[in-house]
């Protein structure tokens, strides 16, 4: 066994380690610094408190993006030097978000440890590479992303901190499935690293009925695609989809991990999922080979999703909510009923709708699924989604990719159970089309504005917030832009009193409620490493089922209008046009 010594090396701060949405995330120029890495961790442990991180048991992986392998040696070794007693790492290095989540929740260690907390390391849906960006973040015991009180405390100790602890030991083979024993000045200190895929894949199987999900991949009247964006999804995805479900090998587009993500935006939205926009017949250049019925495509961590039929997009906003009004018929894991319902303020009103008619506890959070999480952990919340592609349940405390594949998939196995023998097969858009027919459609899109000057984005927005006292003011400003949309009758900034833990966030979004029902929001993204992101989001509720068929831009052209000269866009940020819509 390798004995190791501890030092403590002097360090000064660094400016702007303030973890974001979902964890600090800049390029990896910035994060390469000496010592840069190593404030953050040893800011983390001392947030955690001494106490909680001796004897701890920490898992540490991530997507697989370019500097994941030299931070996980990195942390390997700080956290021996501060006493913690064991490391999990994913084969390569490699977990998905969710997967941590689940190992975090239900993974016992070869000695029978359970883990404590979590380094993931991701910058998510952002490309990588040694020109694009590294992130981190620590998930707590639950399974879920730090509170915000946990993210203060890290990022307070990143302006002060005078030192961090690191041990001597050699570098950890983490290709080889097995554990390393080593010690050290309190005891010993082991490293095990584990199939990335098995705990996770056995959670799937104990929430959907894979045997009816396998008969629908099975059909020779269902053809299939998931596009992993070369994010770590891959990694799950030949697991899941081939060996456990029997999908086509050929129906796996881009499931090898990579460093960079073969040089892509590993999002999951009709602008970056090219090659599977392409292949569902979405694209103008549509080759004359048949789309396939169904097609999905996850972030580079995995957690995000996006659900596509055959030349048909399925909007998350509508994805969660044609989720929760199906569940407990077509998922095993919610048969006793949902304990609730959530959606983050921006996400469209299609769930509150399944909510008012499944009579199901509904609640509205601000951005970031840690929100979701705290409901979850009180019992309230079973199914939950957000409009940037996220969506999840309380089986874990982050979203989940993979999942929202397999519940689409439950779906469509259970609308099709007498189908696939004889009979047409029910279609993801008939699913959708059924869905408005019986709730009525949320006409949404989301215009994203990138790397804007953060100085004028920050102007645009205080402009916005200026407006909202006078209503009368902004009526008579929407009159003129448009007569053919309906009236403002409320106007504020999103605040949030989490019922849990009576927390209060504000400053979460800047809305415009009209009287039929639309509404536009604007927020700045919180998941950038720079300059500024305005993302625009905007909606009408369409009751009629005579006119929940129309194209949606067009649907909502009058209300763009009214957003784009109410805000002054292009006077404040000099974009004619968004770089990205969804
Ligand atoms: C991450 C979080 C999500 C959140 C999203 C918002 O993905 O996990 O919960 O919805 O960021 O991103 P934005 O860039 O809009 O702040
Ligand atoms: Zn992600």
């Amino acid at each position: 066994m390798v004995v190791f010594k501890v030092s403590r090396v002097e360090t000064t701060p660094f400016d702007g380690q303030k973890p974001g949405t979902s964890g600090l995330r800049k390029k990896v120029k910035v994060f390469i610094q000496p010592n840069y890495l190593e404030n953050f961790v040893q800011s983390t442990f001392n947030a955690l408190t001494a106490e909680k991180v001796r004897g701890a048991t920490l898992v540490v992986s991530g997507d697989g993006r370019y500097y994941s392998k030299t931070a996980i040696q990195i942390i390997i070794k700080m956290a021996a030097a501060n006493g913690v007693r064991r490391v999990w790492v994913g084969q390569n290095g490699l977990l998905s978000t969710p997967a941590v989540s689940a190992v975090i929740r239900e993974r016992v260690g070869i000695d029978g440890s359970k883990a404590t907390g979590a380094f993931i390391l991701t910058a998510s849906h952002n490309p990588g590479g040694p020109h694009e960006d590294f992130g981190i973040k620590y998930n707590m015991e639950n399974g879920g992303p730090a509170p915000e009180g946990i993210t203060d405390k890290i990022y307070e100790n990143t302006t002060s901190i005078k030192e961090y602890l690191i041990a001597d030991l050699p570098d950890v083979d983490i290709a080889a499935i097995g554990v390393t024993n080593f010690g050290g000045p309190e005891g010993q200190f082991d490293v095990e690293v584990f199939d990335s895929a098995s705990d996770y894949v056995k959670l799937m199987k104990s929430i959907f009925d894979f045997e009816s999900i396998r008969k629908l991949l099975s059909s020779p009247k269902f053809t299939f695609c998931y596009d992993a964006l070369h994010g770590v999804a891959g990694a799950y995805a030949k697991r899941i989809f081939v060996e456990e479900l029997g999908a086509q090998e050929s129906s796996l587009l881009n499931c090898v991990p990579k460093e960079d993500f073969g040089g892509g935006h590993p999002d999951p939205n009709l602008t970056y999922a090219k090659e599977l926009v392409a292949r569902m017949g979405l694209s103008k250049s549509n080759s004359q080979v048949e789309p396939p019925e169904f097609g999905a495509a996850a972030d580079g961590d995995a957690d995000r999703n996006m659900i596509l039929g055959k030349r048909f997009f399925v909007t998350p906003s509508d994805s969660v909510a044609i989720i929760a009004a199906n569940a407990v018929e077509a998922i095993p894991y919610f048969s006793a009923g949902l304990k609730g319902v959530a959606r983050s303020m921006p996400t469209s009103a299609a769930l509150d709708v399944v909510a008012k008619h499944l009579n199901l506890k509904f609640f509205e959070v601000p951005t970031g699924w840690k929100f979701f999480g705290n409901l979850m952990d009180a019992g309230l919340c079973s199914v939950c989604g957000e409009e940037s592609f996220g969506t999840g349940s309380d089986h874990i405390r982050e979203k989940d990719g993979i999942w929202a594949v397999l519940a689409w998939l439950s779906i469509l196995a259970y609308k099709n159970k007498e189908n696939l023998n004889g009979g047409k097969l029910v279609t993801v858009e008939d699913i959708v089309r059924n869905h408005w027919a019986t709730y009525g459609r949320h006409y949404y899109t989301r215009y994203d504005y990138e790397n804007v000057d953060a100085s004028a984005a920050k102007e645009l927005m205080a402009n916005l917030v200026k407006l909202q006292p006078s209503l009368g003011e902004v009526n008579e400003i929407v009159k003129g832009i448009r007569s053919d949309v309906s009236k403002v009758v409320h106007a504020d900034e999103f605040e949030y009193k989490d019922p849990v833990d009576g927390s209060i966030s504000k400053h979460q979004g800047i809305r415009y409620l009209f009287e039929d029902g639309s509404r536009l929001v604007f927020r700045l993204s919180g998941t950038g490493s720079e300059g500024a992101t305005i993302r625009l989001y905007i909606e009408q509720y369409e009751k009629d089922s005579s006119k929940t068929g129309r194209d949606s831009q067009e649907a909502l052209a009058p209300l763009v209008d009214v957003a784009l000269k109410l805000s002054k866009m292009q006077e404040f940020t000099g974009r004619s046009a968004p770089t990205v819509i969804t």
